[in-house]
């Protein structure tokens, strides 16, 4: 029998994620964002999945934009970190990408473009996040400068450092400085991403980018229980189901150590499970013991140290397991956050992780 490993790509819920969060959003126009191959999901796939539903699509470089299109994408590509290199300004026109340019550096490439090739441009503002773009103090001036590269599809673009959490209330200082030095340019304007547009409604604008939410990722730190606002909190399914299946069962006595290190000691008589994943396939090697897999319907706990093909569980409480019985390592009933929390990281890691090896089956239903 093959390697059970695999990672299943729901159809319907990257369709109603995406519906949800642009519903939420009814005077934004809203944009898949597919970088990272679709946050790991294959963004051929997604792109094929929600071009009926998202207008554009925006990715990181160039090289992701050409993919698509020779995958036969045709709707316009934004490319989020511009142009890494002057050929790269005449590639996004034959491509139909638009490229968020975040230097003056970029501009001097566009600017020596024949003028029939330019791209369309979006340019980038650093209102606060310190990492691309624009200073705000300079926008207005850059604009002004640059006019013969401003089109009116030229959006200004910032991005928010903590938008996932709603009690931050740097967000609204971003948007406060953005709004203030964008003023005067009457263009039209990008803020949001998905927590953004979740945990902060006024941040909707022409154009939303929605990246986690379709995943069905985590984008609010407010837990539902804790925050009396969070009715407002969208139903978004994950949209990846990460399985495996068990090859190997064993018993061993209390006291025996399992795995390398020797990190788990069972403490009574032990049913182990081996289960055909590990750190090659993108499964963490920082688990420890006690993160969550679901196996016969039953939550059992990862013991011993992630090997780089293979994980080892306790299964001693589980009746009738099998050798090929399905291990769910996170999706519909472990939820990815549970198992980035174990592992000390976030959501946007684990599903970018998932390395080539682990096969993407598209799920319709
Ligand atoms: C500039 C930019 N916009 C939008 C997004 C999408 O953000 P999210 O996945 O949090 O919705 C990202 C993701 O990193 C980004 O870098």
């Amino acid at each position: 029998m093959s390697r059970q490993t695999q990672a299943i790509i729901h159809a319907d819920a990257l369709l109603q994620n995406f519906k949800t969060l642009a519903y939420t959003a009814k005077q934004s126009q809203s944009m898949a964002v597919i970088k990272a191959d679709a946050y790991g999901h294959g963004a051929v796939n997604v792109a094929r999945i929600l071009q009926h539903v998202s207008s554009r699509f925006a990715v990181a470089i160039m090289e992701e934009a050409v993919a698509l299109r020779e995958a036969g994408i045709t709707a316009p590509i934004v490319v989020l970190e511009g142009a890494h290199q002057a050929k790269e300004c005449e590639m996004a026109w034959q491509y139909n990408c638009i490229l968020v340019m975040h230097c003056t550096e970029q501009l001097q490439w566009m600017q020596k473009c024949e003028a029939h090739k330019r791209p369309h441009i979006w340019l980038k503002v650093d209102s606060g996040m310190h990492r691309l773009g624009f200073p705000l103090e300079h926008i207005a001036q850059i604009v002004e400068q640059h006019q013969v590269l401003i089109t009116k599809e030229t959006t200004l673009v910032t991005h928010f450092a903590s938008a996932d959490d709603p009690d931050n209330d740097f967000t609204q200082t971003q948007m406060s400085a953005f709004k203030k030095s964008v003023a005067s340019l009457s263009m039209p304007v990008s803020l949001a991403n998905s927590p953004a547009s979740v945990n902060w409604p006024s941040t909707q604008a022409q154009w939303n980018r929605l990246g986690i939410g379709i995943y069905g990722g985590k984008v609010t730190t407010a837990e539902p229980s804790e925050s009396p606002d969070s009715a407002h909190l969208p139903h978004l399914l994950p949209a990846m189901t990460l399985r495996s299946s068990i090859i190997a069962l064993r018993d061993i006595p209390a006291n025996e150590s399992v795995g390398y290190g020797q990190t788990w000691r069972a403490t009574k008589p032990s049913k182990i499970a081996t289960v055909a994943i590990g750190y090659a396939d993108g499964y963490p090697r920082h688990c420890p013991n006690g993160t969550p897999v679901l196996i016969r319907g039953q939550r059992a706990s990862l013991v011993g140290r992630v090997s780089m093909d293979m994980i080892t569980i306790d299964v001693t409480h589980i009746n009738n397991v099998s050798v090929g019985d399905v291990v769910e390592l996170w999706g519909e009933n472990i939820s990815i956050s549970e198992v980035a929390q174990h592992a000390g990281t976030i959501d946007y890691e684990l599903m970018t992780r998932i390395s080539s090896r682990v096969p993407r089956i598209v799920r319709y239903q």
